[in-house]
């Protein structure tokens, strides 16, 4: 959602802001602009669509030689994706130019008082609202700074925004609130930016901005200072250890391509550090000083929530934990929230920045539950908020659409449900040594199968590709993974597709299906086979046609049987997840679709 960029220094400022605004694409976006100071005038370019266009336009502009600017790709909120609501926008004065990701809640009240003081507005957004509220607080306070935080404490809602003055081009100023917003310290050069990749290139040395904080910030300083008094904050300085390449695409076609190729490595990391030398024994030291909890309720969005409900099934089975699963959207407005003594909230977030994620963590904290953080965001807003927090150790994820954090979700997941089980005494050492045996050859067994998988994943795309509407079955923990594969197909490749636990089939949906409307079906080899089984066939009885994700001999009659390698019990899940993405991302590259940033997403969405 809506990146931002801020730069000062002694490099070409505005080439810098759009490069770096390419590393914020996977955010997603429908417009984008960038503003300097020029012979004491705020230069604004901006386009909508990629930032091609956006190039395209400043390349027919005289070469800018500021060595400060600003940057901004939007993802529409209030207005249409149009060049009139790209950002930055101006003050009436054109004395400031602003960028800005979020929502601002009392725009229009904040609008209608600037209106009746004759501002005129050419936009449809509370950006340019906000822009022109710092302008009529500079009137009464002409330190820009302290005008700015004056109308920041006007303003209600979510934000992160970088301001430029035409007096002073060669500061930025930036704030927070429930917004990500980091700044970047360099040597001669100091960024602000919407996540740490923008800056990368250039720096690995991070202030992570806490909400309430703003920065003014040149080629050579930058101070933080809090928006409600400006009083002078303290940061600390902090080393971000992955590099560049990380970041890119290291030779894959597409970053989701190479993302699910990097899960077996992901599954190795996300163990790192967490199992005893003795191999029977789970550490995660984050838990050590919580009670182990009596109830869980996880909340979460999306595929986030996919990965919970694919643990309830360790966590009850392994450390017979009751686990209730709650999608954030719901959970942060139900009326009344319910806690049994013992009851833990766990929140599951890759960004770490998810409105509706972290509305509800605060919700539950009011409340006074103990709220547990799974993100893979260092210092995100969730990661802080939490009362203590594990990190998924994926590294960054770029593509919008989640494929290795949901894996290293699951193993976070298992290792917890392993963690509490033996704290409870329910759970052996020598039960845990074989789950940790299954776990510690499972990167192999990925290694040696993923190139099979997306051979297999390509033909079969070719074939279902023109299909209009798509099931998937999963029965158990498959039940969450069907989920998960039918929300990739739709997101990825717009095709129409529902996850459905098996059995649920023959209670409505099933008058759906026709030789038109093919059903995806998960049949491993395990105890609920014959069921799924039987599903199946009902499927076939009304013509529909059958790809069955599924193990060497299992006798099944399908169209498609897509035969994977069979890992024990529920972490066979660790090999359907790979198998689904890789359909889902076959199916879309087939058809032409942009399969990093799918249509209307945003990687991190930090609205409700
Ligand atoms: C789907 C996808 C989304 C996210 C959801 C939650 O591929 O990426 O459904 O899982 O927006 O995001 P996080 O995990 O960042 O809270």
């Amino acid at each position: 959602m809506c990146g931002i960029v801020g730069y000062s220094g002694h490099r070409p400022a505005v080439a810098l802001v759009v490069e770096a605004l390419h590393r914020l694409e996977y955010r997603g976006y429908d417009s984008a602009g960038v503003a300097c100071v020029q012979q004491g005038s705020l230069c604004v370019s901006k386009a909508q669509g990629k930032l091609t266009q956006l190039e395209q336009l400043l390349s027919q502009e005289a070469p800018s030689t500021a060595t400060t600017a600003m940057g901004h790709t939007r993802w529409a909120t209030h207005g249409a994706p149009a060049v009139r609501n790209a950002h930055p926008h101006l003050s009436n004065d054109k004395s400031l130019a602003l960028v800005h990701n979020g929502i601002i809640e009392n725009y229009l009240e904040i609008k209608n008082e600037l209106l009746a003081k004759g501002y005129s507005f050419y936009s449809d957004t509370d950006t340019e609202v906000l822009v022109n509220l710092i302008q009529e607080c500079h009137k009464q306070e002409p330190d820009i700074e302290k005008a700015f935080a004056m109308a920041l404490n006007k303003a209600h809602g979510a934000y992160a925004v970088c301001l430029m003055d035409k007096d002073q081009p060669d500061v930025f100023y930036a704030a927070r609130m429930s917004a990500p917003l980091i700044l970047g310290v360099g040597t001669g050069e100091n960024f602000v930016a919407s996540d740490i990749p923008a800056f990368l290139p250039y720096t690995r040395k991070v202030v992570f901005l806490e909400d309430g904080e703003m920065v003014r910030a040149t080629s050579s300083s930058y101070e933080v200072r809090k928006i409600a008094d400006l009083s002078h904050v303290d940061v600390s300085v902090q080393t971000i250890e992955w590099d560049v390449q990380a970041a890119q695409k290291s030779g894959y076609r597409h970053f989701m391509l190479k993302e699910i190729f990097e899960q077996p490595k992901v599954i190795q990391d996300a163990m790192s550090g967490r199992i005893s030398a003795s191999k029977d024994e789970i550490l995660l030291p984050e838990l050590d000083a919580l009670p182990v909890p009596g109830r869980l309720t996880i909340v979460a969005c999306g595929t986030s929530s996919h990965a919970g409900l694919w643990g309830r099934h360790l966590l009850e089975s392994v450390a017979g934990i009751g686990v209730q699963v709650e999608i954030a959207s719901e959970y942060r407005y139900k009326e009344t929230l319910i806690f049994q003594p013992g009851e833990m909230v766990l929140v599951i977030s890759q960004s770490g920045e998810t409105a509706d994620t972290l509305a509800a963590l605060r919700r539950a904290r009011e409340c006074g539950a103990t709220v547990l953080g799974l993100c893979n965001v260092v210092g995100s807003s969730i990661a802080r908020e939490a009362h203590s927090v594990l990190y998924t150790q994926a590294g960054p994820e770029i593509s919008v659409a989640s494929t290795k954090a949901m894996c290293s979700q699951m193993l976070l997941l298992t290792l917890m449900a392993l963690y509490w089980g033996q704290r409870k005494g329910i759970l052996s050492s020598e039960k845990c040594a074989e789950y940790v045996q299954s776990l510690l050859s499972l990167p192999e067994i990925l290694e040696n199968s993923l190139h099979d998988m997306h051979d297999t994943a390509k033909r079969l795309a070719r074939k279902y590709a023109q299909a209009k509407n798509f099931f998937y079955l999963g029965r158990g923990h498959c039940f969450s993974l069907a989920l998960e594969g039918a929300l990739k197909l739709k997101e990825l490749s717009y095709i129409h597709a529902e996850g459905y636990a098996s059995g649920e089939m023959k209670h409505g949906p099933i008058a759906l299906i026709d030789s038109s409307f093919p059903t995806f079906a998960i049949c491993l080899n395990d105890a609920l086979l014959p069921k799924v089984k039987s599903n199946v066939v009902e499927v076939q009885a009304r013509q529909g046609h059958v790809i069955a994700l599924t193990n060497k001999g299992v006798d099944l009659a399908v169209d498609d049987a897509w035969i994977i390698p069979e890992v024990p019990g529920v972490l066979a899940a660790y090999v359907v997840l790979p198998a689904l993405q890789l359909f889902s991302y076959e199916v879309a590259d087939y058809l032409g679709k942009d399969v990093d940033q799918p249509r209307n997403l945003a990687k991190s969405v930090t609205v409700e």
